[in-house]
């Protein structure tokens, strides 16, 4: 079924380390497509005074192009409510829980998908952070930790506090990334489910969404992350069903150069930006023929200087848009 786009909501994934404020606004000027951004995650902290250093990221004055959604990580209500309400002050009327976060480190002090095998904790957490706070909560969620079956029993939890919408990435935490969403389970969630749910996870191409929405039909909001990276077009590409771009080189160096450019002034030291850009060709090269040779030259560059040239050689010689 061809979806009606006008109903398309797009919301930007957050990518720690990739998807920050310099990465939002640079899309904006050069990309459309995409109706709101979820930040990648502020922890939570053991003291109540929190500088202004640690909310960056979601201050209004960095975040004038596209609407956000600020993330909390933390598994502590009396640690959320304050962090919250700092947001709130800001102008945040949403903020976002993770209870996706896969990585052992995290999860293995139940934060993240860490919290999801317990759903007791998760409730008490509700209980007291929903009451609390003065914005609205969103959660962004994965299946469970080990097992997919453990949201069946987080489902009806959800259903009992007037939360904003549930964003659900289909996999375990234990996957990470490997394998496929898992679409049977996520089916389960969306009849379980009396919030809006938003789907998330390895939307790549209009032919794998155009598949998903005949799949979910009352899905209208939809996440992506790494494929906005790798091909800053699909946003808008997706939303108009068609695509009328037709110098993509030219046009993504000209962002690319935009981007490297308020990164310089973002980074003191080379190396932090050299890092940062190397993060994102671990993306950008996917768009690209032989991905893997320019994102092996790229990684290998440990002098700025010498990226800037491989890059501006890829550009001038050998880059095609795949
Ligand atoms: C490098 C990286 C950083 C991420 N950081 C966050 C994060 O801070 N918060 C979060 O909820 N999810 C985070 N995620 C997960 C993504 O938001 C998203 O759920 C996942 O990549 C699946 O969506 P995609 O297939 O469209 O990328 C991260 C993923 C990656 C690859």
């Amino acid at each position: 079924m061809d979806p009606d786009r006008t109903q398309i909501n797009l919301y930007l994934a957050p990518l720690r380390g990739l998807t920050d404020y310099t990465f939002r606004n640079v899309f904006s000027r050069h990309f459309g497509g995409l109706d709101l951004a979820v930040t990648p995650f502020i922890p939570t902290l053991d003291t109540s005074r929190i500088k202004p250093s640690h909310l960056n990221d979601v201050l209004p004055q960095n975040n004038h192009r596209l609407p956000i959604v600020p993330q909390i990580i933390g598994n502590r209500a009396e640690k959320f409510i304050p962090l919250a309400t700092r947001l709130f002050e800001l102008g945040h009327e949403t903020v976002n829980w993770n209870l996706g976060c896969p990585f052992p480190m995290v999860a293995k002090k139940q934060r993240g998908s860490g919290l999801l095998p317990y759903p007791e904790k998760i409730e008490a957490f509700l209980e007291k952070a929903v009451a609390a706070i003065p914005n609205r909560l969103s959660v962004k969620t994965r299946l469970g930790r080990k097992s997919p079956d453990e949201i069946l029993k987080l489902m009806p939890i959800f259903n009992r506090y007037p939360l904003k919408e549930i964003i659900i990435h289909p996999r375990t935490g234990q996957q990470m990334y490997t394998g496929s969403p898992d679409l049977e389970t996520f089916q389960k969630c969306l009849t379980l489910s009396q919030h809006r749910v938003v789907y998330n996870g390895d939307i790549t191409s209009p032919a794998v969404f155009q598949t998903l929405c005949t799949r979910f039909p009352d899905i209208r909001h939809w996440m992506i992350g790494r494929a906005v990276v790798a091909n800053p077009f699909l946003p808008a590409i997706l939303k108009a069903g068609r695509d009328d771009f037709a110098v993509k080189v030219e046009t993504f160096r000209i962002f690319y150069e935009d981007l490297f450019d308020h990164y310089r002034q973002v980074f003191s030291g080379p190396g932090h930006l050299l890092d940062r850009m190397k993060g994102f060709w671990t993306y950008f090269s996917r768009s690209f023929q032989n991905a893997h040779r320019i994102r092996k030259k790229i990684h290998r560059a440990h002098k700025l200087q010498h990226y800037v040239e491989i890059v501006a050689r890829f550009f001038d010689q050998e880059a095609v848009w795949l």
